[in-house]
């Protein structure tokens, strides 16, 4: 079997997880196709990538955003074959995710579109041409939140991860015959902005939940969806990948 060479696309490729997903990537010799909303740091990281890339900036919840972005991506760097979906928000309010009595509609509304929708609306979009090539990777990045109970997220973060795992059975179940595998990877305290966001006091109790005694970083997460968007994952679909420091064994 010839060796695929397909582009790879990372939502929320400007930051955290993203960013480093992406550099390992170009890395690897994958021309990647970085999206974000924010223009200036997704700037920054094509300026640190090593092979052909390409930005796009969007808000991934614009109703075009999808098909916007397949346009730019396939002239640019041709088909998708990797599809990375990772942008995520997890709003604050003093520090923690606000609790369900606090949860205005908007602020529900807001998660969802970001973390679940999108989400579905790239994949819908994507899929075709893996189809035609008869080969493709997905990996949604889902979060310990949609996995167990939070000391941290707020309901419509952990509804929203929790439905990217249901979202992700489907899509494996669906076009697993079109050679095309979908994971979720549910990373648990990651240093970074989130971390940065959270209150002092709740990021030391988690601390000491952690049996490994640290937070992860964002280049071990990526470092595993690598492998699930790789040529030796063809037998892995559906599987959810927890990434925590022991926090949760499943
Ligand atoms: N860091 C953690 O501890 C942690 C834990 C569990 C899950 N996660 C998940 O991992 C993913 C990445 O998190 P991270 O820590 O790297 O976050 P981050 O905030 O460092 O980076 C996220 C990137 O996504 C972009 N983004 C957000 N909303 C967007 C939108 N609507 N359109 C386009 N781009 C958008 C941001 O601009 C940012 O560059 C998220 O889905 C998050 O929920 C993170």
């Amino acid at each position: 079997m010839s060796t695929p060479s397909p582009t790879a696309l990372v939502t929320g490729a400007g930051n955290g997880i993203g960013r480093a997903l992406a550099l390992r990537l170009g890395r690897a010799g994958r021309p990647v196709a970085l999206v974000d909303r924010d223009a200036a740091a997704l700037a920054a990281v094509a300026a640190e990538m090593s092979g052909p890339c390409c930005q796009v900036v969007a808000d991934v919840c614009a109703a075009d955003a999808a098909a916007r972005t397949r346009e730019t991506v396939e002239a640019q760097l041709g088909p998708v074959g990797i599809l990375v979906n990772n942008a995520g928000i997890a709003p604050k309010l003093n520090g923690k995710g606000a609790g369900l009595l606090q949860t205005t509609d908007a602020m529900w509304d807001e998660v969802m579109a970001v973390n679940l929708r999108a989400m579905f609306r790239f994949t819908r979009e994507f899929v075709p041409p893996m189809q035609a090539r008869g080969w493709g990777r997905i990996v949604n990045v889902s979060s310990l939140g949609g996995r167990t109970r939070s000391l941290i997220a707020g309901p419509g973060y952990m509804a929203s991860k929790a439905a990217v795992l249901g979202l992700t059975r489907s899509i494996a179940s669906e076009f697993a015959a079109d050679g095309i595998t979908a994971n979720s990877v549910a990373p648990g305290r990651i240093g970074g902005r989130l971390e940065e966001a959270t209150d002092a006091r709740i990021n030391q109790q988690y601390l000491a939940a952690i049996p490994v005694g640290r937070f992860g970083q964002a280049d071990e997460v990526a470092a595993l969806i690598e492998y699930l968007t790789g040529e030796h994952s063809g037998f892995i679909t559906g599987a959810v990948f927890d990434i925590n420091g022991g926090f949760f064994m499943a």
